[in-house]
């Protein structure tokens, strides 16, 4: 089944190690891009995109919706995890088999075998939103990995350490990378600077991010 991912048998290009326990897996998700684009709009139809309010009362600039039995949400109250979409009170979309399948895949690929996400965050970009430096520890065990899929236009990827003030990767990410961190770089900081503008085939002036994550 992985192998679908790399007809051309050079698994080796594949794989950028960014850090110890994190890999750029370059193009993993581009042949199944139409089908995850295609579930990216069926769960906004049934949870729609938002903008959530920090705990410290800003309005992200980056729009988010979830699937998933938990699904990640901020608002004054704090940032968390919440089986309800708190905007419908209703359960999360179901995380799609294909999420599921690509999220152990990739995970697979950079060293995780067994992970089995059960939270997915979906996020929106627009020209000009960004994503400041943050760490993902939202989440109740930090041993499993963190799985994140980019889709439409290109962004630049920030990658950093343990500490705020630890240098910064850049990384430009393209449709269909996806990037894997875990082990020791679980909780190393991450954002994504200002979109530039553009235009994508498939998506327009936007790019789509997807992140997978064992949440409870
Ligand atoms: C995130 O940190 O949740 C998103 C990262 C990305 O958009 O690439
Ligand atoms: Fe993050």
């Amino acid at each position: 089944m992985q192998d679908l991912f790399d007809p051309s048998g050079e698994k080796e290009a594949l794989h950028e190690p960014l850090d110890e326990g994190a890999m750029l897996l370059r193009g993993f998700a581009a042949a199944r891009d139409t089908m995850l684009l295609a579930a990216i709009d069926s769960i906004a139809t049934a949870a729609p995109f938002r903008r959530m309010i920090t705990p410290g009362g800003f309005e992200m600039s980056v729009a988010m919706t979830n699937c998933g039995t938990a699904g990640w949400v901020t608002d004054r109250k704090g940032y968390r995890y919440a089986r309800h979409d708190p905007d419908s009170g209703k359960p999360w979309p179901h995380l799609p088999k294909e999420f599921l399948d690509l999220a152990k895949a990739a995970a697979m690929e950079a060293g995780f075998p067994g992970f089995v996400p059960d939270a997915c965050l979906v996020n929106r970009y627009e020209p000009g939103t960004r994503l400041s430096l943050h760490q993902d520890r939202d989440e109740a065990d930090y041993g499993h990995p963190i799985v994140s899929v980019s889709l439409g236009l290109p962004a630049t990827f920030q990658f950093g350490g343990l500490k705020r003030s630890d240098p910064v990767k850049k990384v430009a990410l393209r449709h269909g990378d996806v990037v894997v961190w875990g082990g020791a770089s679980r909780l190393f900081h991450h954002g994504v600077l200002t979109l530039k503008d553009g235009e994508h085939p498939l998506t327009g002036r936007r790019r789509f991010n997807i992140t997978m994550r064992k949440a409870l």
